[in-house]
């Protein structure tokens, strides 16, 4: 199948108040977007779409062909994001190429996910769903409350949290995008609400969200650990 990676860089950092768009932040002398694009590259895939802050398409450029090498050039794609996170989505499946069969979505936040887990994706879209999510369990005990009532527990075996890269069947993420209301939490639950089956593979911890300080904290010991 012909795959196509859409990563989604154009928020805007709210919640790690590093003075500018998250993507553009520095881990060590590389950005969290140049981090992410490191393993989007590993991947199998035939097309890289990045979508990016209106402005921000030069830098983004940029950075994918020092991660990729300038001889991948037409590999790559660079749009605006929306608003939203799923106004994003929807800009890079804009530009997806005719003849792509199978579409991963993949946070740029999410800059050190591991290779394996964009092989797991891949393998499992259209053979045991159309849709497929990366998850890990939830570590923690839950708790349902109400004001500040604790009014149940939720049984943790049946929870987990999901990742990306989320992996489609590229005509079903599409229709799902074209019939979508509302603003769904992930690709995932856009599809799944469209009326589609998503199925689960192992995630992995790498794969943490950087969405505070201490996610950057975090992020920047584990690059010091693995120098490029
Ligand atoms: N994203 C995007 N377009 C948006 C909002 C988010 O492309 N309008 C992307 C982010 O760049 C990120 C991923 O979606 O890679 C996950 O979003 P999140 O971690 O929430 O990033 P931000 O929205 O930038 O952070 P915050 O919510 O703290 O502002
Ligand atoms: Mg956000």
């Amino acid at each position: 199948p012909r795959i196509a990676v859409v990563v989604v860089a154009a928020g805007s950092g709210t919640r790690l108040g590093a003075g500018g768009p998250k993507a553009f932040v520095g881990i060590d002398a590389h950005s969290v977007l140049r981090h992410a694009l490191n393993g989007v590259f590993a991947a199998p895939s035939a097309q890289v779409i990045l979508v990016v802050p209106a402005g921000r398409e030069g830098d983004a450029m940029t950075e994918a062909l020092s991660a990729a090498g300038e001889e991948r050039r037409d590999l790559v794609s660079v749009v605006a994001g929306g608003a939203t996170r799923q106004g994003s989505v929807a800009a890079g499946l804009a530009v997806v190429w005719p003849d792509i069969d199978i579409v991963l979505v993949h946070d740029a936040a999410r800059a050190f996910t591991p290779p394996d887990v964009f092989e797991r994706v891949i393998a499992a879209v259209g053979v045991e769903a159309p849709g497929v999510v990366p998850v890990l369990p939830v570590v923690d005990t839950i708790k349902r409350v109400v004001g500040d009532d604790v009014v149940g527990g939720v049984d943790r075996s049946e929870l987990t949290s999901a990742q990306t890269p989320q992996g489609f069947d590229r005509a079903v993420l599409d229709a799902a995008y074209r019939v979508a209301d509302r603003e769904h939490t992930d690709d995932a639950a856009l599809v799944a609400a469209a009326g589609h089956r998503i199925v689960a593979v192992e995630g992995d911890a790498a794969s943490f969200k950087i969405t505070t300080p201490a996610d950057l904290d975090r992020a920047r010991g584990l690059a010091a650990k693995h120098p490029p």
